[in-house]
């Protein structure tokens, strides 16, 4: 009897630390998102563009702040490796604000490339597996 009891309740402590487990995995569940840009490779990137993460919902929940691209940047424009399970990237020209684009994605890492100027840009997204690599084929 004695021992039966014990080896139940070691058995229901075992799912509840397993629970936990699961729980703290949940909850520190986090992706990487990434945008790229050319660099002086080939289609460049020259301009400074307000980069900033939502929840897809109205709400910021990282402002990267207005960031300038160049031919002399490095490929990395913008890395944010918290990203909550659905997250939005957005992007525009400081010049334009109106002009905001944004990819929206749920668990899953991201990738997006940047390129041309605050007149006429692209973002686009890519293939995380090959985010920065060969960066000149967008
Ligand atoms: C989106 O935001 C609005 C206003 O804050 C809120 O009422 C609504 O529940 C939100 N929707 C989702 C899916 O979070
Ligand atoms: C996040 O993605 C970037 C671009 O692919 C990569 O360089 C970086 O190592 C990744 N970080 C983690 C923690 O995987």
């Amino acid at each position: 009897m004695f021992t039966m009891q014990d080896s139940s309740s070691v058995s229901r402590n075992l799912i509840f630390i397993i629970f936990i487990i699961f729980l703290f995995d949940l909850r520190v569940q986090s992706y990487n998102t990434t945008i790229i840009t050319n660099g002086d490779n080939c289609d460049p990137c020259v301009g400074i563009f307000h980069v900033y993460v939502t929840d897809c919902n109205g709400s910021v929940i990282r402002d990267a702040g207005k960031r300038s691209c160049s031919f002399f940047d490095p490929t990395v424009f913008f890395n944010w490796e918290e990203a909550p399970d659905l997250y939005c990237v957005h992007l525009y020209p400081q010049t334009h604000p109106p002009r905001n684009r944004y990819f929206g994605y749920r668990s899953t890492d991201s990738c997006m490339i940047l390129a041309g100027d605050e007149e006429t840009w692209h973002f686009e997204q890519r293939d995380v597996a090959n985010c920065i690599k060969d960066s000149c084929k967008g």
